[in-house]
């Protein structure tokens, strides 16, 4: 059982927790996630990492209400607990493992979308921690909406917050926003785009353009989240590649967005799963056998 020490509300229907999970703070890199469960016969629902404390033994997570679980899950407070926590899992972002001198060396771009803020603050706190200043776009619907912003500040090189209604900050969507900062003069070497697909897939359309390598973060619907099933299938540069254990980053300019948006609505009925699976074959589900796949 793993303790819920705090629940807070950030902003309309998303939620930040502080869970008492010592294991995997102690394993945990950016880019990974956990799943989450609320009771034994709850749903499994993935999470990104928001940040962790190796010391206190705790991960932050930070959700947005949009169905039934993450509704039930708003409603957990402090002393709570969640029947399972398990991770990390997916591949730690690749910058871990990257030189830092060449890190340094390289002007970094990173671009939040909604609830996208709280995936992309461990990295950017990873960095600043290792000498790396990045550039950091955030973009929300409106002022109210803006997660993280003093958490983000205090690690960002230079941060820009943007509204689609002009409330606050850029008014307009993050990809207005880069094309400003790139006629602007700056040069990004790499640009990491995190949030609903759709954002992700118009940042990498314009990326493109730009010439500015894309990693991404997808978000899939999942169901084991360690490779069995396939539910969390997605193709890249022509390959299929399961986002939980290949993922969930990828070169964003390889990625098919919309095959992956397609593929997310269809998983949700009965009817689309048979459809997928007799499109998709082994690859669709390989036979957990426990998550509710119809194979
Ligand atoms: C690796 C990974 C990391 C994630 N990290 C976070 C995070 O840090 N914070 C967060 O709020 N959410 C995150 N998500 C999404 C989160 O898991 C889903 O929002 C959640 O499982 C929805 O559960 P639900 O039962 O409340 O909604 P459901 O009833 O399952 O779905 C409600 C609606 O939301 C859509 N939906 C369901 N799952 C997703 C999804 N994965 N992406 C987009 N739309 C979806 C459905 O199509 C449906 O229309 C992540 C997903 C993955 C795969
Ligand atoms: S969720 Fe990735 S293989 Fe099952």
């Amino acid at each position: 059982m793993y303790k819920i020490l705090k629940a807070e509300k950030l902003a309309d229907k998303i939620y930040l927790m502080d869970v008492e999970a010592p294991r995997v703070a102690k394993h945990c890199e950016p880019g990974q996630f956990v799943i989450v469960k609320m009771d034994e016969k709850g749903e499994r629902i993935p999470l990104t990492i928001c940040d962790y404390d190796r010391e206190a033994g705790t991960i932050t997570i930070v959700f947005q209400e949009i169905g039934a679980s993450t509704m039930k899950m708003s409603k957990m407070i402090a002393g709570d607990y969640f029947r399972d926590f398990i991770g990390p899992l997916g591949r730690p972002s690749d910058f871990v493992e990257e030189d830092l001198e060449t890190l340094k060396n390289k002007k970094m771009l990173f671009v939040a979308g909604g609830v996208g803020a709280a995936p992309v603050y461990p990295q950017v706190k990873w960095l600043k921690e290792h000498g790396v200043e990045v550039d950091v776009i955030v973009g929300s619907k409106t002022k109210d909406m803006l997660i993280l912003e003093k958490k983000m500040n205090e690690v960002a090189g230079n941060y820009y917050p943007c509204t689609d209604d002009g409330t606050y900050g850029h008014a307009g969507m993050v990809t207005t926003k880069i094309e400003k900062l790139v006629e602007e003069g700056n040069k990004y070497d790499v640009c990491i785009a995190i949030g609903p697909m759709i954002m992700m897939k118009f940042t990498c359309l314009l990326t493109k353009k730009l010439e500015i390598p894309t990693i991404v973060s997808m978000n899939p619907i999942m169901v084991d989240g360690t490779g069995m099933c396939g539910a969390c299938r997605v193709i890249v540069g022509g390959e299929v590649k399961f986002a939980c254990v290949d993922g969930p980053e990828f070169d964003g300019h390889l990625v098919d967005f919309d095959n992956a948006m397609k593929r997310q609505q269809m998983y949700r009925t009965e009817e689309g799963r048979a459809i997928l699976k007799v499109q998709e074959g082994d690859t669709h589900h390989g036979g957990c056998g426990n998550c509710g796949g119809d194979n």
